[in-house]
C-alpha cells in the first residue's frame, strides 16, 4: 500500500484529484465511486477542473433499498448533487434502491463484469467497513443486500424526518466486487478513523476488519490526515 499523508481534507482532495488525473492519463474508462463526507473534497476538485468524463463510466458502491433516486437521502441524489450534475459521465451506475434484491444484485454484478473498474474510490468506516460491508462480511461476496445494523440505522436517523423512514436495508458491492478494480484509492480523515486505518494497514487480514482485505490487493493508495494516521507504527 502506498500511503500519502496530508494536512487536511482540502489537501486530501488535491491528492485524490491527482490519482484520478493519473488514471485518466493511463486511459481509465471506468471509475468506482463512493458517497459520504470523505470523497467530497475530491469531487470538488474534479468539478472545479477541466477533466472530461463525458466518455467515461462510473459505478457507485451502494444505495439504500427502498429509496428512489430523487429522495434527498439517496446515494444517487448525493452523487448528482456533488458530481454528476456538474461533471457528467457518459453512464453513471448507482444500485436501484427500488428494484428487488435478486434482480438488482445480479444486474449490478453484470454491470461490474461488463465495465471493469480501473480506479475505485473508497471511504473507510470507523469499524473498518468499506461500502456497506460491515465486519463479518465474507470477503468472497459480490453485490448483495445488506441488513443495516441498529447503530447505523440510529446514526442515519438524523437525516430523515423520523426514524421510521430510515431504510433498514441497502444494496452494496461486496469485497470481491471491490477487489476486482485495477487500482483502489481509500481515504480517511480524523481521529475516529485511526483504529480502522491501523487495522486496515498493519493488522491481520480478517473479515472482522473488511478493509484489511485491501492488503491482498496489488495497487492500493491510502490518503490519510495526521489524526487518521496517528495509530500507525
Ligand atoms: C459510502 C460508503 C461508506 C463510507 C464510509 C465512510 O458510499 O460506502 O462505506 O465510505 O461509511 O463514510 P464517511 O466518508 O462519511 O466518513
Amino acid at each position: 500500500m502506498k500511503i500519502i499523508k496530508v494536512k487536511d481534507q482540502i489537501e486530501g482532495g488535491r491528492e485524490g484529484f491527482k490519482v484520478f488525473k493519473d488514471a485518466l492519463a493511463d486511459g481509465a474508462n471506468v471509475f468506482g465511486l463512493a458517497t459520504g463526507s470523505t470523497p467530497i473534497s475530491v469531487y470538488d476538485e474534479l468539478t472545479n477542473s477541466d477533466v472530461d468524463f463525458s466518455e467515461k463510466t462510473s459505478i457507485n458502491l451502494d444505495e439504500y433499498k427502498g429509496l428512489s433516486g430523487d429522495h434527498p437521502q439517496s446515494y444517487r441524489y448525493f452523487m448528482n448533487e456533488h458530481l454528476f450534475n456538474k461533471k457528467p459521465f457518459k453512464m453513471s451506475y448507482v444500485p436501484d434502491g427500488m428494484a428487488d434484491a435478486a434482480t438488482e444484485t445480479a444486474r449490478y454484478e453484470k454491470i461490474i463484469a461488463d465495465n471493469p473498474v480501473y480506479l475505485q474510490l473508497l471511504g473507510l468506516g470507523q469499524n473498518g467497513h468499506i461500502g456497506f460491508n460491515e465486519p463479518g462480511t465474507p470477503f468472497e461476496m459480490g453485490t448483495h443486500e445488506v441488513a443495516l445494523t441498529e447503530s447505523t440505522i440510529q446514526a442515519n436517523a438524523r437525516f430523515f424526518a423520523s426514524e421510521a423512514e430510515v431504510p433498514h436495508f441497502a444494496y452494496s458491492m461486496g469485497i470481491a466486487s471491490i477487489m476486482k478494480a485495477k487500482e483502489i484509492l481509500i481515504i480517511a480523515y480524523g481521529a475516529a478513523k485511526a483504529d480502522a486505518v491501523a487495522a486496515m494497514i498493519e493488522g491481520p487480514v480478517t473479515e472482522s476488519v473488511p478493509a484489511s482485505a485491501l492488503q491482498q490487493h496489488a495497487n492500493v493508495i491510502v490518503i490519510v490526515d495526521e489524526a487518521a494516521a496517528s495509530k500507525l507504527n
